[in-house]
């Protein structure tokens, strides 16, 4: 919904990200709407803990932030969300909840006001009363006009801080994990890409895992995975023909490996095998991957051995030099991340990151541009020392691993820019 209200000058700005919608998928790379190779550079903005709306803005305007990450030379950011936001406004048949609400249903009556307050004063543009996807809707057209593209990313159902084995978020028939309600979610987003000019595609959901906490046991493998992420791919697509889909697989998004062999999924049906070929999605699939350090499965620091894994865990996808690899498809790795303190980034893992993504002329969004939480597991106002932004979210928290790793980090991997392999 555009207002009428908006000048003519921003709405034909909004048209033009760093690259040309649609996004499709050819063989291993992402290609714009002329059919040239994209590679998207990234980072994380968390919006799916209990107020649902992006972090931050009770200490800086949404366009400040937006224009901060911009500064990195960044093309894409990964806006984190929950389907209980969804939910929500299917439960009130349509109305969605105001800002004032969900603020004052994360933080309490005095917190909650007082957070609004400082909102509103960061945001000038904001009321009390306007609906939080409007909130949304806000930042995805603001991206659009600063050239920034959105991939909304489903971190979790129930809004809260991610990612556990005992959170009830963590595989389909979890908990608070409603599939039907997921999908739903899904395609409900997908659908605002008219409206939203900035959207560009979604993650189906983030760092699946097997529950802890589960009532009924869960099938965990990749036969489930594949019944329900193909049927959520489908709902997204008749939603938003548009949009990529954003495929992310077992033990955290660690690994998508049977995908690029063709290894069937199932010990009792050789046919089932991920081809995307079969959908009416099949140009518009895509692989995520992460690598944390907190990994018992991946050596971080042995650079050798941790390309090695990152390669046998999906990023084979890009090698078209590998007969082995019958389907390829492109890949990002749509997290990593570590503290902002000290010369961490100067580390085997970080560096490591930084040698194989560009090589492998491979996509990323590191975690995360963030300062402090509205509300983060029971704490208020609190910190992230992992975050890129200091505290109030008004300067870098270290100037060296803004300035040293990740700029040039960006630029080398934007560098491979349309050389295809
Ligand atoms: C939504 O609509 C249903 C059916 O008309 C009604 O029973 C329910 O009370 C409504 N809920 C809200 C929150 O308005
Ligand atoms: C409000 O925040 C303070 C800390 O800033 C905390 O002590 C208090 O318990 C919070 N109140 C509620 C209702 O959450
Ligand atoms: C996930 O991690 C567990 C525990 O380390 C391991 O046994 C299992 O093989 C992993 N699953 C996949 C699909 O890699
Ligand atoms: C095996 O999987 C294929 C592909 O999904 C499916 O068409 C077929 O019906 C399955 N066969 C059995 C016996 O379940
Ligand atoms: C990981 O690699 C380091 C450095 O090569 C080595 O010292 C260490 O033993 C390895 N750890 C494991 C668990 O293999």
């Amino acid at each position: 919904m555009y207002l009428p209200s908006l000048l003519p000058l921003l709405t034909l700005a909004t048209s033009a990200l760093a690259f040309n919608r649609p996004l499709s998928t050819s063989g291993r790379w992402i290609t714009d709407a002329t059919r040239t190779p994209v590679t998207v550079v990234g980072t994380n903005w968390p919006g799916h803990l209990e107020p649902m709306i992006p972090e931050g803005l009770q200490y800086q305007s949404y366009k400040t932030i937006i224009a901060r990450i911009k500064s990195l030379g960044m093309n894409t950011v990964r806006l984190t969300f929950a389907i209980q936001m969804v939910d929500e406004i299917f439960e009130r048949n349509g109305t969605d909840v105001s800002l004032r609400e969900t603020l004052v249903n994360a933080l309490g009556q005095a917190n909650g006001t007082k957070v609004l307050e400082s909102v509103l004063k960061s945001n000038k543009d904001f009321s009390a009363e306007m609906p939080r996807l409007e909130v949304w809707r806000k930042v995805a057209a603001e991206m659009g006009r600063q050239q920034v593209a959105l991939h909304l990313d489903n971190h979790v159902s129930k809004a809260q801080w991610c990612c556990g084995a005992h959170d009830g978020n963590s595989w389909f028939g979890d908990v608070y994990f409603d599939v039907e309600k997921w999908k739903r979610g899904l395609a409900y987003l997908a659908a605002k890409a008219p409206e939203w000019p900035s959207l560009v595609s979604i993650g189906m959901r983030n760092e699946l895992r097997q529950s802890t906490v589960s009532p009924v046991p869960l099938p965990y493998d990749f036969e489930d995975w594949y019944k329900h992420m193909t049927a959520a791919a489908s709902a997204i697509h008749a939603a938003s023909p548009d949009v990529l889909i954003y495929f992310s697989g077992l033990n955290y998004s660690e690994t998508l490996a049977p995908l690029p062999l063709g290894t069937p999924l199932s010990t009792t049906n050789d046919s089932l095998i991920f081809r995307a070929s079969d959908f009416p999605w099949a140009n518009k699939a895509v692989m995520e991957i992460h690598v944390y350090t907190m990994s018992d499965r991946i050596n971080t620091t042995n650079c050798h051995e941790m390309k090695k894994a990152l390669y046998a865990n999906g990023f084979n996808a890009l090698d078209t030099m590998n007969p082995e690899v019958v389907y390829p498809m492109p890949v990002v790795m749509s997290e990593f991340g570590f503290s902002m303190n000290d010369d961490v980034w100067k580390g085997v893992y970080a560096q490591c990151l930084k040698e194989f993504l560009p090589e492998r002329r491979a996509g990323w969004m590191n975690w995360a541009v963030a300062g402090s939480y509205y509300v983060r597991s029971g704490g208020v106002d609190v910190d992230d020392t992992w975050g890129l932004m200091s505290h109030d979210w008004s300067a870098w928290r270290s100037d060296s691993t803004v300035g040293e790793y990740l700029k040039p980090f960006v630029r080398e991997t934007l560098a491979g820019k349309g050389a295809c392999t």
